[in-house]
């Protein structure tokens, strides 16, 4: 007998039988430390668009979890996640390794506030973004909610380097072909990236780019303000906090699940 066929049919650890045990069906390596990786779905998992959810791997008598944002959109028949691999991190120096057929575990409970409902109407929806921070926002952008809610939706991420960026511009270039959103995005959509410690033709943290005025003059949009525009955030707790002043300073105001205003931020991955 061999080993690899023992270990795939026999996991060392019992699956625990409050969480949904999926099967890997695609995993992308982007960088040394990036990739994503899709799930089957659980036929009764529902979520939001924008949700994040607590996932683990049955390689331990008491597995780690941790907060995933779910990339996929919420009509999705799979569940694609966006990952970062921490070469000594509890979770994704397991996690990296995955293979197609391997088994991912699920908490049942997605909850999160990058949701649309969190915001109250607006014209236009800005997706603030560092690193894997693009993850909920791959989600909202292949949504056709999105769309319903908003004539103009603006996805912004900043990285270090210039390959952090091809996940997300990937996913919108592919974007315009999808038989379910396809239309709904064009003209409508906007990716805006820029890098901070690598040649690209954008460069700089889109706090300074927006402060000094170079983003509205390269975009051509208009500044931001509180009649038209909406806001989620997603990043570092440093960009967070920056970004969220920054749109203070526009006029926006903070929302939630259970109270609804005119932007958003997700803390859960920060601490
Ligand atoms: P920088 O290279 O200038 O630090 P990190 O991996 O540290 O989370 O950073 C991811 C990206 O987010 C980097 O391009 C980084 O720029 C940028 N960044 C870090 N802190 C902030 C902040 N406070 N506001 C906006 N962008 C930030």
């Amino acid at each position: 007998m061999n080993m690899h066929a023992v270990s795939e049919a026999a996991p060392a650890f019992p699956i625990p039988d409050n969480v949904f045990a999926e099967k890997v069906v695609a995993v992308e390596h982007f960088t040394d430390h990036l990739f994503r990786f899709r799930i089957t779905r659980p036929a009764s998992f529902r979520f939001r668009s924008g949700e994040f959810i607590m996932i683990g791997l049955p390689n331990a008598e008491k597995p780690v979890y941790r907060a995933y944002s779910i990339a996929s959109p919420s009509w999705d028949e799979e569940i694609e996640f966006f990952s970062i691999k921490v070469p000594d991190g509890p979770l994704t120096e397991h996690l990296q390794k995955i293979k197609l057929g391997d088994t991912v575990l699920m908490r049942k409970k997605p909850t999160g506030t990058l949701v649309l409902d969190a915001l109250v109407p607006g014209k236009r929806l800005y997706l603030f973004s560092t690193g894997t921070g693009v993850a909920p926002f791959a989600s909202l952008v292949r949504d056709p909610e999105t769309y319903e809610k908003f004539e103009e939706v603006v996805l912004i991420q900043t990285c270090r380097q210039v390959d952090e960026l091809t996940y997300i511009t990937r996913l919108v270039e592919d974007l315009a072909n999808d038989p379910l959103v396809g239309e709904m995005v064009e003209g409508r959509l906007k990716l805006f990236t820029s890098t901070t410690r690598q040649t690209f033709p954008r460069m700089g943290r889109i706090t300074d780019l927006m402060g000094d005025g170079r983003f509205f003059d390269m975009t051509g949009l208009p500044a931001i303000s509180p009649e038209i525009d909406r806001a989620m955030i997603c990043g570092s707790m440093a960009m967070i906090k920056d970004t969220s002043a920054m749109m203070e300073g526009f006029g926006l105001v903070e929302g939630a699940n259970n109270k609804p205003a005119t932007f958003v931020v997700e803390r859960a991955f920060v601490g």
